[in-house]
């Protein structure tokens, strides 16, 4: 499987059919759209409106890697607006894959019973790959590997537009791991659509993003500051986005206990270094670099709207992918 190719179709406006693979496709007047869809998904789900949007519609969640939020966030979206999911976990041992079916018949196989299909993977690039396989449904990019994570990009680009009204204009904290974290990748990506964005990343050396990830984000003009003490942290952010240090892509068990939680948000350093108005996020799942003790500050949106957002976001995206937003 190859890195993401730079081939991706773009959105340019029109969402219908098109694969989600990365924050690439996307510009910020195609956000907008996505913006004004979610703003409608939110009071639908938040008043229990009956909703046919997907009446009709199978959606298959073909997850080859475990996944909580994206998984259950997706499934609860498409039955919000009446359709139906065909649900795929650990296809390695649930599925054919088992007895050696390939990839590409695998994505050939589930697309003949359904509309579009959902897919995590750990390899960068099989979103691409299986878009490639796919004869005639789009593949939404539900995370490959080190890779992007788009929709959880969109999730969180809303959650900072809700909060601000505004996707320029803005400094971030970015703490944990950037060289393995796909969340991060994605939503770096995304921010650099818009203007006048400083982002300090808080990391140790071995987490830092890879050099040729740096120089690519830079050229996009954003601007990247990589700090590696707590004390760095600028006063004024708009938000701080913490991320779990991605155990599962290290090659030994001692490297990782090495860098974990080097960078741990406590009721002191959010006391100490956020502003009265700086929204703290994270992708989840946690490991412990977030203190239990900081989720009741009202300033904590990873388990309030951050988390509900992820299905309002998902309903808009599939209602306006089938043709029915
Ligand atoms: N944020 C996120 O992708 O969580 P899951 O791995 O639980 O889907």
């Amino acid at each position: 499987m190859g890195n993401i190719q730079s081939s991706i179709e773009k959105i340019n406006g029109d969402f219908k059919k098109k694969d989600i693979i990365s924050l690439d496709q996307f510009t910020p007047t195609d956000l907008s759209i996505l913006f004004n869809a979610t703003d409608k998904m939110k009071k639908i789900a938040i008043n229990a409106i009956p909703s046919s949007l997907l009446a009709g519609k199978i959606v298959t969640l073909l997850f080859y890697e475990p996944s909580s939020r994206t998984f259950g966030s997706f499934a609860a979206a498409i039955k919000q607006l009446g359709g139906q999911t065909v649900e795929i976990q650990d296809p390695q041992h649930f599925s054919s894959v088992s007895k050696g079916e390939t990839f590409e018949d695998t994505i050939r196989v589930f697309e003949a019973y359904c509309d579009a299909i959902v897919m995590r993977h750990p390899q960068i690039g099989s979103a691409q790959d299986a878009a490639e396989a796919a004869f005639f449904v789009p593949i939404i990019n539900a995370g490959d590997g080190i890779g992007e994570h788009p929709t959880q990009a969109l999730l969180d680009l809303y959650t900072i537009y809700e909060k601000f009204n505004r996707l320029d204009n803005l400094t971030g904290v970015i703490g944990g791991d950037m060289l393995n974290g796909r969340t991060v990748k994605a939503l770096i990506k995304g921010l650099s659509l818009y203007k006048d964005i400083t982002l300090y990343l808080l990391s140790p050396d071995e987490l830092k993003l890879s050099r040729q990830d740096f120089s690519n984000f830079q050229k996009r003009g954003i601007n990247l500051i990589e700090i590696n003490s707590e004390k760095d942290i600028p006063k004024n952010a708009d938000f701080w986005y913490w991320t779990r240090v991605q155990k599962e892509r290290f090659p030994s068990i001692n490297d990782y206990e090495k860098v974990k939680n080097k960078f741990i948000v406590t009721k002191d350093l959010v006391n100490n270094y956020a502003g009265k108005n700086t929204i703290i996020m994270h992708p989840l799942p946690r490991v412990g670099e977030i203190d239990e003790s900081v989720d009741k500050d009202p300033r904590a949106v990873y388990l309030r709207t951050q988390i509900r957002n992820g299905m309002y976001i998902r309903m808009a995206l599939l209602a306006l992918i089938l043709e029915k937003a």
